[in-house]
């Protein structure tokens, strides 16, 4: 029998990796709005990623016997002041998702679901991955500050991100 909170959390986070998704495909759209192709080129696979993520936890469920009940997905913002904003917000976002992956932990603790736990730490390690990537990108564009041809370099160096992902213990 599946731990139905466990499962229930599970469902609840499958959400919050769509909706992270549909984020960064937005931040992709401002990015190309902006010509800055090489943001909107990482965004686009930030959005791969996050609906891997959100798979992981799709296929966990179903091999454990829970039930999938997938919810709404709220509407992500559309807009950003500035390159650095929306590098900001997506480390913000990324924090968020960092400290409900430590909820979904501690749960599965006070639950004893041994398995749910082994699950999860692939996500904490891959948390540590994501929050320093964005926080790299962060701290770069402070430093291009009003300089234009900066933030074009920061973009062609974006525009080289391939999709490197660790394989899930389930996979
Ligand atoms: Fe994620
Ligand atoms: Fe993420």
């Amino acid at each position: 029998m599946p731990n139905q909170k466990t499962m229930e959390s599970f469902n609840q986070q499958i959400n919050e990796e769509i909706f992270s998704s549909y984020l960064y495909l937005s931040m992709a759209a401002y990015f190309e709005s902006k010509n800055l192709k090489g943001m909107a080129h990482w965004m686009r696979l930030q959005t791969e990623e996050e609906n891997m993520h959100a798979m992981k936890f799709f296929d966990f469920v179903l091999q454990r016997g829970g039930k999938i009940n997938l919810s709404k997905i709220e509407g992500p913002k559309t807009d950003w002041a500035s390159p650095l904003e929306a590098f900001e917000d997506s480390y913000k976002h990324e924090e968020k998702i960092t400290s409900l992956i430590n909820n979904l932990v501690d749960l599965s603790l006070k639950e004893k679901d041994h398995a749910a736990n082994a699950f999860l730490q692939w996500f904490v390690t891959e948390q540590v991955e994501e929050e320093a990537n964005v926080l790299e990108i962060v701290e770069k564009l402070k430093l291009a500050g009003d300089h234009p041809e900066v933030l074009l370099m920061i973009d062609k160096e974006l525009s080289q991100r391939t999709l490197t992902t660790t394989p899930a213990p389930n996979n």
